[in-house]
């Protein structure tokens, strides 16, 4: 049995976020989620069940010891706690824990890599669940388009609301630090649930915010799911902001960019804007406004570049 196996998965972009955990252990999201799968950028994965006697971990060709134990988790998950011992190899093409989604991207095509070396056979739903346990939104990245994550139940369930073709929209990102970000989205949630006043309020209206996004999908409704999108992640920030010591992830760029996306929506543009936990915004847009977004968030101070995609598939196997 060739026991090696490589899988393609790009981030994902929340646009009703997910922030709180309802169960730390098995990592489960206290409120749902929808996102948008971006095309190009990319992590592949490597997974060999080579029987030596330990997991490693190499990334970008480096070892990576520091991360392979949430990675050996997620192999146990898929392949079994019996398995043979793994060599994992990470390539992608953008910047690591610096708030773009890389975990997401990562356990995603880890899931998918190590379940055809092992050949377990577990279905997208069950993959997307392991994935999720290691990192929420990885959950998302399973899948392509515009994708939902509901945590109504026991076990999250996801759901592809449109197709990347059904709605072409664009993504430009501005970045705006290279360094990867000092406290991790993990511990900041949990540190948000335990002392923000604003935590209980977050939660409460979560399902009234997706219930907006859904529709606004449905009905490829731009300018609802810009206006839901742009509020839901300012919420999630003053929850972030509002607790103790305070989780700040914004630079001065972010907020520059934030005054950028404004004025090109008031000039006519159909963007708008998101931030997940980084510094980094992301303007969605239409096609026909990309170029004139990204011309302008280039020159925003403080932006180091920009990267623009479109809307992607979910993680698959390659080679
Ligand atoms: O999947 P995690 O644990 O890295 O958390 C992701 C948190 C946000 O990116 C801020 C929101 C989201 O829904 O992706």
């Amino acid at each position: 049995m060739d026991m090696t196996a490589s899988a393609e998965a790009q981030p994902n972009i929340a646009l009703v976020k997910y922030w709180g955990k309802r169960d730390i252990a098995r990592n489960l999201p206290a409120v749902g989620s929808l996102s948008v799968t971006l095309a190009d950028l990319r992590t592949q994965m490597t997974v060999s069940f080579a029987g030596s006697n330990q997991d490693t971990l190499r990334v970008n060709g480096k070892d990576e010891p520091d991360m392979l134990a949430r990675v050996s988790h997620c192999l146990d998950l898929v392949a079994g706690c019996d398995r043979p011992a793994a060599a994992v190899r990470s390539e992608g093409n953008f910047p690591i824990g610096a708030g773009l989604a890389s975990s997401a991207a990562a356990f995603a095509a880890l899931v998918v890599a190590a379940n055809a070396a092992a050949n377990t056979g577990h279905d997208r739903l069950a993959l997307a669940r392991m994935a999720g346990a290691a990192s929420g939104s990885a959950a998302r990245s399973l899948y392509g388009g515009l994708v939902e994550l509901s945590a109504d139940g026991d076990q999250i369930e996801l759901t592809q609301l449109a197709a990347a073709a059904d709605w072409p929209l664009r993504i430009v990102v501005a970045i705006t630090a290279d360094e990867a970000k000092s406290i991790g989205s993990g511990d900041a949630m949990i540190r948000c649930a335990e002392t923000s006043p604003f935590y209980p309020a977050w939660i409460e209206r979560q399902a009234a915010d997706l219930a907006l996004a859904r529709e606004a999908v449905a009905g490829r409704d731009f300018a609802v799911l810009g206006a839901v999108a742009e509020h839901n992640c300012l919420k999630m920030h003053s929850v972030m902001w509002s607790c103790r010591p305070p989780v700040v992830y914004w630079n001065s760029a972010t907020l520059a960019c934030l005054e950028t996306v404004r004025s090109l929506r008031s000039s006519g543009h159909a963007v708008f804007f998101t931030i997940d936990a980084g510094p980094q915004v992301k303007a969605i847009c239409m096609p026909e406004s990309e170029v004139a977004i990204a011309r302008a968030l280039e020159s925003t101070p403080g932006v180091i570049r920009t990267m623009s995609t479109g809307v992607g598939r979910g993680a698959r196997l390659i080679g």
